[in-house]
């Protein structure tokens, strides 16, 4: 589906029905199809929503060789809008990788429109200074060379070491092939700019999610670890066996722990989380 929001024009997967909706974000330099087995899995009982971020998969981007940063808080404010226009809200808003830092800044932002929070292989500090300094040199490169070189080099990261599916490394590749320069290298210099949402955590109220796979070499599993510390109550699954696109590499794990926590007998209502009762 597309539709049109603010002059930025959005292409989403809408399926099934039933309140709260799930609102998936993908990472860096993915697309909705990331979240492809999520959907088709929870659909049947679920409204589930699943975006392209500006820039990337099929949504529309900056254009121009100057493209500048596309923030965290921009990409959320992109979901809050997406939101509202579908008439949702609050939502359980699940973020893999950047998506999750996009879920911290929606979370700050925009509190009265979430019920739940999963984040997924990422992490809440920001970049450290050469971190920062390497994600503005390769946008700058992609700019000028095109995107190849770092899908080559996100898509050779995105599995676990183990996993030697040819077949679905070719599918992660596919995942990252509707990126332009442009619209990379705004997220580059978004992440490169992005504040520490460490001090936030204590904030959150919602139940929280936090899951990766025990072999992601890009966000170590420590930093799930430090997420779920950091929020009050929440819930850390590591999944043996999977890299860094974990949701994708190993659906049935992963979905059976979201699945598990979404039906958890004790969850409070929305209206009772929106008052900021404890978990
Ligand atoms: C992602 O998968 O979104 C990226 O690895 C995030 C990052 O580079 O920090």
């Amino acid at each position: 589906m597309r539709t049109t929001l603010d002059s930025l024009d959005m292409a989403y997967t809408d399926q099934g029905q039933g309140l709260p909706a799930l609102v998936f974000v993908h990472g860096f330099p993915l697309s909705r199809g990331a979240w492809q087995k999520q959907v088709e899995a929870l659909a049947p009982s679920y409204r589930v929503i699943a975006p392209d971020l500006r820039g990337l998969g099929e949504s529309q981007g900056p254009t121009g060789n100057m493209a500048g940063a596309t923030s965290m808080a921009r990409y959320a404010e992109d979901l809050a809008l997406l939101i509202r226009s579908l008439g949702l809200g609050p939502v359980t808003l699940a973020g893999h990788s950047m998506g999750g830092y996009v879920a911290l800044a929606f979370a700050e932002r925009f509190p009265e429109l979430l019920c739940g929070l999963v984040l997924v292989a990422t992490r809440a500090g920001a970049d450290t200074p050469e971190g920062a300094a390497k994600r503005r040199a390769t946008a700058t490169k992609v700019l000028a060379e095109g995107t190849a070189a770092v899908i080559e080099d996100m898509a050779s990261k995105m599995l676990a070491a183990s996993n030697h599916d040819a077949a679905m490394a070719q599918q992660v590749r596919a995942l990252m092939a509707g990126a332009t320069p442009q619209g990379l290298a705004s997220a580059l210099l978004g992440m490169a700019d992005r504040p520490d949402a460490t001090p936030r955590l204590a904030q959150i109220k919602v139940p929280t999610l936090v899951i990766t796979g025990a072999d992601d070499t890009l966000i170590p599993p420590s930093e799930s670890e430090l997420l779920a510390k950091g929020i009050r109550g929440a819930e850390l699954e590591i999944i043996p066996g999977a890299g860094h696109l974990v949701a994708f590499e190993q659906p049935e794990a992963f979905n059976r722990h979201l699945t598990a926590w979404l039906a958890q007998a004790g969850r409070p209502a929305a209206s009772a989380l929106a008052l900021g009762d404890p978990k």
